[in-house]
């Protein structure tokens, strides 16, 4: 990192100099760690303008649509790699050679099984809470079944429950949709690849053969790629700030996993889809479209906009080339949700709102259309979202553990009361 400085002049003090840095790529950054002594704050609300951590896992052009995961543009990586060889290139900054990949698949698809207690753990939940719901619980009470790889401070450790968390979420993922339906839990089956096992726990039972369909292992793959990490984003930052506190992996995953849940966030593939079913026709569209631009409507299309992305999400452009080829094998093309969906994105596109207001369809308003035609139930989409992401939370877990970090507390502006005295009796 280059240093430059930056000089802050506040009215009736002397400027203050403040070192910056740049990094590989992206704007520069001023530090303002030492602002402190100078008896001031930043205020940086929603973080709009703040680079909370140095990172080399993950970065993001918004304004030129672009994402690379450690230099690697996310297209070449969705065409070329795998899940696992993705999760290997964020775990440990590099392509995995053969033996490397070998190795590292054989150890994540060696510890897909979950402690048998973990199944009676199940019973105490309804039948019809919500798949996230679980997945908080379940991920958390894993640091109750996994004493052995708890020490953050020890290398070992930090490597065993990373790959742990990688190989256990889906199994985990299927149990609770096999819980919701009241059919048995599935055991992985370590001879399939890392998609085709998941499906195979979501949709196989002991009373028929089940077989796995390629065309949706080689989807189900894509999806979990495209939303392998995505930088400093809400549940990362979560994930990160937890971790900070020196809480052990599995506590901090499932922070993860409760920031990913909101509609703001992961929750949003899920609502695209209650919102394609709300709309209901085509005929409505355009009544919707105006609720999203009445500034009294606390309505909005589900799907669209982004933090970062101003020009377009790239894993949007991905994902919809993907699902476009997935529908048309499945026979699909002439869902009536599906053309709702697609109509709807056209007229938002060329709408003067959305378009002077940058706002694209984002990854999820297509992974959500992909999921539903491949049999999988709305509710489980922010599940699949988490297990995909898994590898980018563990991945800068890893990264700050490894390095220097300090527990991250905010601080604010207080506009509340000034002191004042308890009234006398
Ligand atoms: N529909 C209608 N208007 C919108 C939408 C939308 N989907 N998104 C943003 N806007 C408008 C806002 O009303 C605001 O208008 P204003 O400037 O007149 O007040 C302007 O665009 C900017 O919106 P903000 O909320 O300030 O943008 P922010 O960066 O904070 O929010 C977010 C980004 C949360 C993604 C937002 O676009 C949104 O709510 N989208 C719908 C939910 C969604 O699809 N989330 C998935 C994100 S991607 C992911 O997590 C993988």
């Amino acid at each position: 990192m280059t240093e430059k400085k930056a000089t802050l002049t506040i009215e009736g003090k002397e400027p203050i100099e403040l070192p910056m840095y740049s990094g590989t790529k992206g704007p520069d950054v001023v530090d303002v760690r030492g602002l402190l002594k100078h008896g001031v704050f930043t205020y940086d609300p929603g973080f709009m303008s703040t680079a909370s951590c140095e990172s080399q896992i993950t970065f993001i052009d918004g304004n030129k649509g672009i994402l690379l995961h450690r230099g690697y543009p996310i297209e070449e990586l969705a065409d070329n790699a795998d899940y696992l060889e993705t999760c290997y290139l964020l775990l440990y900054g590099d392509l995995p050679n053969a033996e490397q990949k070998a190795k590292f698949n054989h150890s994540i698809m060696h510890h897909t099984m979950v402690h048998q207690q973990i199944h009676t753990f199940f019973n105490g939940f309804r039948r019809d809470s919500h798949p996230m719901a679980i997945m908080v619980a379940v991920v958390g009470a894993l640091a109750a079944f996994y004493h052995d790889s708890l020490d953050i401070n020890d290398q070992n450790h930090r490597e065993i429950t990373a790959h742990r968390l990688i190989s256990k979420m889906p199994t985990i993922a299927a149990m609770v949709y096999k819980y919701s339906i009241g059919q048995p839990f599935a055991y992985p089956r370590n001879d399939l690849d890392y998609a085709s096992n998941f499906l195979h726990m979501m949709f196989s039972n002991p009373c028929e053969e089940y077989k796995v369909n390629p065309v949706m292992a080689a989807a189900m793959d894509k999806i979990f790629i495209l939303h392998a990490d995505h930088e400093q984003n809400a549940s990362t930052s979560t994930v990160r700030l937890t971790g900070s506190t020196g809480a052990n992996p599995f506590a901090c995953i499932s922070a993860g996993i409760a920031a990913l849940w909101g509609p703001a966030h992961g929750g949003a593939n899920e609502a695209v889809l209650s919102m394609l079913e709300e709309i209901g026709d085509e005929s409505n569209i355009e009544a919707f479209i105006e609720r999203a631009k009445d500034k009294n409507d606390p309505f909005r299309l589900m799907g669209f906009g982004h933090r970062v992305y101003k020009n377009y999400d790239p894993r949007a452009k991905v994902m919809k080339a993907h699902a476009d080829e997935v529908l048309k094998e499945l026979g699909q093309v002439n869902d009536p949700l599906l053309k709702i969906a697609m109509k709807l994105e056209k007229i938002a596109l060329e709408d003067e709102y959305f378009v002077q207001k940058k706002l694209y369809p984002n990854v999820d308003f297509y992974s959500g259309i992909l999921l539903r035609a491949m049999g999988i139930p709305t509710s489980m989409f922010t599940v699949i979202f988490a297990l995909g992401r898994t590898a980018g939370w563990i991945a800068h877990w890893k990264e700050m553990i490894d390095g220097d970090y300090r527990i991250g507390r905010p601080r604010q502006l207080y506009t509340g009361a000034t002191e004042r005295q308890y009234p006398k009796k």
